[in-house]
């Protein structure tokens, strides 16, 4: 109440991108996180042999650089996806890139991977993991194409990354449906997917086979849907997150690109974890995430097939106690 009361129009006066750096430092450079900290809630679940001491993660592209993960072990949450980070440093689409729309509880974006490039991050996220143990609180790390390097040479850009970061993520996730890259989401074709996907697959086996799945848009055909899962299964991937954002504006009269989040997404999302669900029969974890605000929005995800659950946008509308909220209203009696 506090949050959307008195601080989120305060927030709100500023530029979404400002506002949301400001949020980010003050978790990073303050014990804040721990003040707001809840109790955790939920119950934990194992997936891919790794213990969530809750199924509700933060979606990736909230702390890109790995600025705050102590912040969001207190703030309840069961496990964080990093990124997308990309090989190489990048500074993202021109300023402003962020949007709000608040009657439809919506954010369009344009960053484009603005990120600190695979090498700090993974310093970064090596400091973390000296000063901190938890076992119940996997880290997930995105891994996404940079700018410069051409689609044709997307696969060894991934795997750079993924080499680099191979030892500090618990599971990684290969973006290829964020709208802001141009050409990403082309890679979201068998003939594209396929290499890239068994490169990191490859990669993978020579080590110590960590989950590794895809992320897809919510903007593909049932059929693209299909084609994706079979080429997950016959790859022996771990694995999908769905959804990223949507180019579908409909719901919305903002005129700004980019990829839209939030409750305009939240019905779609759901069905696509469906579609994978039934079209995967069940052989591997989904991850579900798309306009997760309330419990009930958290429920339909896991009643659709989803093993686990990330948020965004809510976090925003919502504030930092946006976990425990969506937990306790998820285990209230109807
Ligand atoms: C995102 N999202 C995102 N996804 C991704 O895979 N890599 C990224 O870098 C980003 N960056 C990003 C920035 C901003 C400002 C937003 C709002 C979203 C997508 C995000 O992880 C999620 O898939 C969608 O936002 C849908 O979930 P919500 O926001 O509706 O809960």
């Amino acid at each position: 109440m506090l949050y959307e009361r008195l601080l989120r129009p305060a927030l709100f006066c500023s530029d979404p991108e400002r506002a949301h750096h400001m949020a980010l430092s003050l978790l990073s450079k303050t014990p804040l996180g721990d003040w707001i900290g809840t109790d955790p809630k939920g119950s934990p679940t194992t997936v891919w042999n790794l213990t969530f001491r809750n199924p509700l993660g933060l979606a990736a592209g909230f702390d890109k650089n790995a600025m705050s993960l102590p912040a969001w072990y207190a703030l309840g949450f069961g496990f964080v996806e990093i990124g997308t980070v990309t090989r190489h440093a990048q500074p993202g689409n021109p300023r402003p890139r962020v949007f709000r729309c608040p009657a439809a509880r919506g954010l369009v974006n344009r960053l484009g991977f603005p990120n600190d490039g695979a090498e700090t991050i993974a310093r970064r996220i090596h400091l973390y993991r000296e000063r901190h143990t938890h076992k119940d609180f996997p880290i997930g790390i995105n891994i996404g194409k940079s700018k410069i390097t051409p689609l044709e040479e997307a696969e060894e850009d991934y795997v750079f990354s993924f080499r680099q970061l191979y030892d500090l993520g618990d599971f990684f996730v290969v973006n290829v449906s964020s709208p802001n890259t141009p050409g990403l989401r082309d890679l979201q074709s068998p003939e594209l997917l396929t290499p890239i996907l068994r490169a990191l697959r490859d990669e993978n086996r020579a080590r110590d086979s960590k989950p590794l799945v895809v992320k897809i848009a919510p903007d593909l055909t049932d059929l693209q849907i299909t084609e994706i899962v079979n080429v997950v299964g016959e790859l022996g991937l771990d694995g999908i997150v769905a959804t990223n954002t949507t180019i579908d504006h409909s719901a919305i009269t903002l005129k700004e690109k980019g990829g839209l989040s939030g409750k305009p997404v939240t019905a779609r999302s759901t069905e696509v974890v469906k579609t994978v669900s039934e079209a995967s029969a069940g052989k591997f974890p989904i991850i579900g995430v798309g306009g997760v605000f309330t419990g009930l929005d958290y429920q339909a995800k896991l009643d659709a097939g989803a093993s686990l659950v990330e948020i965004y946008t809510s976090f925003i509308y919502r504030g930092p106690r946006v976990v425990a909220k969506i937990l306790d209203e998820a285990l209230a009696p109807a």
